[in-house]
């Protein structure tokens, strides 16, 4: 029998819902099975410096101390409700925020909740080997931090499928616990949580590019009319800022140590560089590439009937639709989409209903570029001539209207041939991989040590200075 309020922090009042207790019951120790499979590998003694959320109070959600994975204490918090709030947008605008789930959007929003829940695990799972080549114990903490927050975010899913959907809401969280990501019997529901993240410049990509992918999308859900889920995504989104900080700064300190060390000994070629044991610039153009044109898939359809009715439902909004000046209907807007016709790319315009996947990744792009613009900064201040790009939306995609064409970085619609001739300048290559992780054959965990192909970050977590002992191991 667990302790609710001891061992799951929450503010649902989980101590008196005994039908939540019950589900909970069952499911939490199918959870830690999955974390001693799935979790970071051979971790489970360590003890990490890490962050846990104990209250939705500004003080109470970064709380500060060593903690072993296993015994983090994953809690279920909702940002506290607004009485006033309403449905803000579709048919369904200016009643009164829904706090029971409508009969009639019970099967989407239950597909949405598992959706999104889906990916939380999948990320644990994609990055489970890597503290075995960490390149200091500052990442290594960072790592784990991640980790065990997706997995918070994984319980405040499945907080919403036992309290709101019952015997199906029961099932679909054991199914959460059995996918395996890249599994070829059962896997992630998503394309990007299949592919693998083997090494740390993947990591660092895969926390700036698609973890801001979960940013975007718990953003349209932190808009739902049923305020409970509307609720949960917007406390998930305090925990997702950092995710991407250790994306950005990560890739950040990679370009930094590389341009020192290109400056240094005056080298410009790529295969000099990696004489040098740092990361050549184009070898980071190409991940770039890939974990881009992947993540900008998980958006969906440039035109989708689905994001329609999950707008006009009330159940799904846009990025900060309450701070959006229109009428929050959209019956007679329009969006720009693109298409390729007859070998061109050409804009189109759709109904604003049906754009709506589009409409969001746009959002995602900007942000993403904002990103990039400051990673070149780093390249620019070393006064190294190189430019760092986003590909074109259109390049290596395999979801909506650009599936099956093969579109350039530079966004030129290419025969399959001429495409595949140019494939692995484009895309990371096996000897790509095979150096990038020869740099990582082992873990640097001595306090205040770096792996010499990254920059130590510019200050440590929590005010601790950079040798402070993040992680320590028994
Ligand atoms: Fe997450
Ligand atoms: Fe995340």
């Amino acid at each position: 029998m667990i302790n609710y309020t001891e061992k799951i922090p929450n503010n649902v009042d989980l101590g008196r819902d005994r039908v939540l207790q019950r589900a909970l019951e069952h499911w939490q120790p199918a959870y830690m099975g999955w974390w001693y499979d799935m979790g970071p590998n051979e971790s489970h003694n360590y003890e990490v410096y890490l962050r846990t959320a104990t209250s939705v109070e500004p003080d109470g959600w970064a709380q500060f101390g060593y903690v072993k994975m296993p015994d983090y204490r994953w809690g279920i918090f909702l940002q506290p409700r607004d009485e006033k709030r309403e449905v803000n947008f579709g048919i369904h605008k200016g009643q009164p925020a829904w706090q029971e789930v409508p009969g009639e959007y019970r099967s989407t929003l239950r597909r949405v909740i598992v959706t999104q829940g889906d990916t939380e695990p999948a990320s644990v799972e994609q990055q489970r080997m890597l503290g075995s080549s960490c390149p200091s114990m500052y990442d290594l903490r960072n790592i784990f931090q991640v980790n065990v927050e997706e997995g918070r975010h994984l319980w405040a899913m499945v907080y919403l499928l036992h309290r709101y959907f019952g015997r199906d809401g029961r099932e679909e969280a054991e199914s959460l616990l059995a996918r395996r990501s890249g599994d070829a019997d059962n896997p992630r529901i998503l394309g990007a949580f299949n592919e693998a993240t083997p090494d740390w410049l993947a990591f660092y990509m895969f926390t700036f590019f698609t973890d801001r992918d979960g940013k975007f999308q718990l953003c349209a859900l932190a808009e739902s009319g049923f305020d409970p889920l509307a609720r949960t995504c917007r406390f998930m989104l305090t925990e997702e800022a950092h995710h991407m900080f250790v994306g950005e700064t990560g890739i950040s300190r990679i370009i930094q140590r590389t341009c020192e060390v290109m400056k240094e000994n005056k080298v410009a070629d790529a295969s000099d560089v990696r004489g040098l044991g740092v990361i050549d610039l184009p070898t980071i153009q190409r991940y770039l590439n890939f974990h881009y044109s992947v993540t900008l898939d998980l958006y969906g359809s440039d035109v989708s009937s689905n994001a329609a009715n999950y707008y006009t439902s009330g159940l799904k909004g846009r990025f900060r639709e309450t701070k959006l000046d229109d009428d929050h209907v959209l019956t007679n807007a329009e969006y720009p989409v693109f298409e390729v016709v007859g070998g061109k790319i050409v804009t189109k315009n759709v109904p604003a209903l049906t754009g709506l996947n589009e409409r969001l990744r746009d959002d995602y792009i900007d942000e993403i570029a904002d990103g990039v613009g400051r990673w070149q900064r780093v390249i620019d201040s070393a006064g190294i001539p190189f430019r760092l790009t986003l590909p074109h939306k259109g390049f290596h995609r395999e979801i909506g209207n650009f599936a099956g064409h093969f579109i350039s970085p530079d966004g030129e619609v290419l025969s399959e041939e001429a495409w595949k001739n140019h494939e692995f300048e484009w895309l990371p290559n096996s000897k790509d991989y095979a150096y990038v992780q020869s740099l990582m054959s082992g873990r640097v965990v001595e306090p205040g040590k770096f792996a010499n192909w990254i920059a130590p970050p510019a200050r440590g977590i929590n005010n601790q200075p950079l040798n402070f002992e993040y992680v320590r191991f028994n």
